[in-house]
């Protein structure tokens, strides 16, 4: 493997944010159009055997690690590797779209958690494969590439197979949003043939947060490309499915999901719904003034706190599955997630042969984990979650960028109820519109798949039969949905 010479890295140890660099020189003296720089236009070109490494003289704090990978999906091809932005590497798996990869959409997709790795997106939900044991995976027909170009990326550092050079890591959205617009950037800078093509920034549960953080971000640092003579990335909408985009909106929903008939019949008892209900209204006072009029660290985990004993707890007693409250959590959650399948996606991404086929650096040495608990831990104790997020949505709708809400409808933790509730709030300059559009049903194959609201750029929609992670439960479904929102269709 070629080494990657990274000159600047023992400066940056303390340096979580990355500064966007340009070096001026090189862009004065005409030099990045004069030769130096030759884009990776033909990906065909890259080695299965070894990583290619990419550098673009206008910014010399990023390179790029990529090569072509066969595995996964041998109709395409794929392809993975790290971006490296000076200390911090990234790492990404790519599959290019099984229609026309030249002129199909480019989505990014990002799990949640926080720590949550991209793999469990790819090998057990819309990715072009899954895993089925911890030695094979199956195609998947239902595959988002289908119509798409696709990356999977573990971010921030820490997550599956992205690491750290100095051991820094990131506990707040906003420093990883910085890697994640230089990664984008890098990526589209070299590989010329998607540039331009309409871009999505896609993902689930705590990609509620990130997502909005991340385009904005992305549409952000477009503006100094512009300046600085480069191109644009053509951001076209976010995606968000059954995300923790407002968590405000989800206290009162979680009385609603248990205690009414929204998602399927009560599940609590009267006693202990009338409990809960009566915790609400002080929930949401003392979680308003703590963690949104003003963020003060204490009184805001200390109203979060509360809202979780009286709020949460009586639900999480249960034992039913959290993700999917029409059956019970298969396994212990802290080792399974109540889904078995992500100890084979660990075991298969921890066998040395595939992590030799994908390139895993050899620094990352430690067993796969679904979620990093460490990153975890970090985002929960910077109290990253408890910010409303939702502002970054109303500003990318009023700036033309689409957003698409999904939420699968048997999911607690971030549920219909509150996803529906925050896109019916939120003030931009669509709101009145969206909130006098009726709901209406949406099908699939004749059948009704769930129900959706539209206007203007935004839309809602709910998925029947689906939990948390609706293209694990509802993959025909899924990719309807996600088709007809490249296409710019209604549902
Ligand atoms: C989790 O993230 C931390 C912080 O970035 C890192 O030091 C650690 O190696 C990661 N653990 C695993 C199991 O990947
Ligand atoms: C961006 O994508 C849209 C389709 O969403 C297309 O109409 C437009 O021409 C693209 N813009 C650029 C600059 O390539
Ligand atoms: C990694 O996984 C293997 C097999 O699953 C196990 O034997 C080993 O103890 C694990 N190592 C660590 C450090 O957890």
């Amino acid at each position: 493997m070629k080494v990657v010479h990274l000159a600047a890295s023992a400066l940056c140890l303390a340096g979580l944010s990355l500064a966007w660099n340009v070096d001026q020189s090189v862009l004065s003296e005409g030099r990045y159009d004069s030769g130096l720089f030759m884009p990776m236009e033909d990906l065909n070109a890259l080695l299965e055997s070894t990583f290619t490494t990419l550098e673009h003289p206008a910014f010399p704090k990023h390179s790029v690690r990529i090569k072509k990978t066969e595995f996964c999906d041998e109709t395409v091809n794929a392809y993975t590797g790290y971006i490296d932005v000076e200390a911090r590497h990234l790492f990404f798996y790519f599959f290019e779209s099984r229609s026309e990869p030249e002129k199909d959409d480019v989505v990014f997709w990002t799990n949640g958690g926080p720590g949550g790795s991209s793999s469990l997106g790819l090998f057990m939900e819309l990715g072009p494969c899954r895993v089925v044991s911890a030695d094979s995976t199956r195609f998947h027909p239902e595959s988002w590439n289908s119509k798409a170009n696709v990356f999977f990326i573990d971010q921030p550092v820490g997550v599956g197979f992205s690491y750290a050079s100095h051991g820094e890591y990131v506990s707040t959205t906003e420093e990883a949003a910085k890697d994640i617009a230089a990664f984008v950037h890098v990526f589209f800078e070299h590989f010329k043939k998607f540039q331009g093509n309409p871009f999505h920034m896609a993902g689930e549960s705590y990609g509620g947060r990130y997502i909005p953080i991340f385009a904005a971000e992305v549409y952000d640092q477009n503006r100094r490309l512009v300046e600085e003579g480069l191109q644009p990335i053509n951001l076209s909408s976010i995606m968000i499915g059954n995300g923790k985009t407002d968590f405000m909106s989800m206290y009162p929903a979680y009385y609603e999901v248990v205690c009414t008939p929204v998602t399927r019949d009560p599940i609590l008892d009267i006693a202990a719904c009338v409990r809960m209900k009566q915790a609400v209204p002080r929930c949401i006072e003392w979680a308003q003034k703590g963690c949104v009029d003003t963020f003060d660290m204490f009184s805001c985990q200390a109203a979060i706190s509360f809202c979780k004993t009286e709020i949460m707890g009586p639900f999480e007693a249960l034992g039913l599955n959290p993700y999917d409250i029409s059956g019970k959590c298969e396994g212990d959650e802290a080792d399974t997630l109540c889904y078995p399948i992500t100890k084979d996606i660990a075991h298969y991404l921890d066998r040395p042969d595939v992590r030799k086929l994908i390139g895993v650096d050899p620094s990352v040495t430690q067993n796969f984990t679904g979620v990093n608990m460490t990153v975890n831990a970090a985002f929960i104790a910077a109290m990253d979650g408890y910010h409303p997020t939702f502002h970054y949505v109303s500003n990318l709708l009023d700036r033309g960028i689409k957003a698409l809400i999904y939420v699968g409808k048997n999911d607690w933790i971030c549920n219909h109820v509150g996803n529906e509730r925050w896109t019916l709030d939120l003030e931009w300059s669509g709101g009145e519109g969206f909130r006098n559009s009726p709901k209406r049903e949406w099908l699939v194959g004749g059948k009704v798949a769930g129900e959706t609201r539209s206007f203007g750029g935004l839309t809602f929609a709910t998925v029947i039969g689906a939990g948390h992670m609706v293209p694990y439960d509802k993959p025909a479904e899924a990719l309807q949905l996600v088709n007809r929102w490249f296409a710019g269709e209604e549902l």
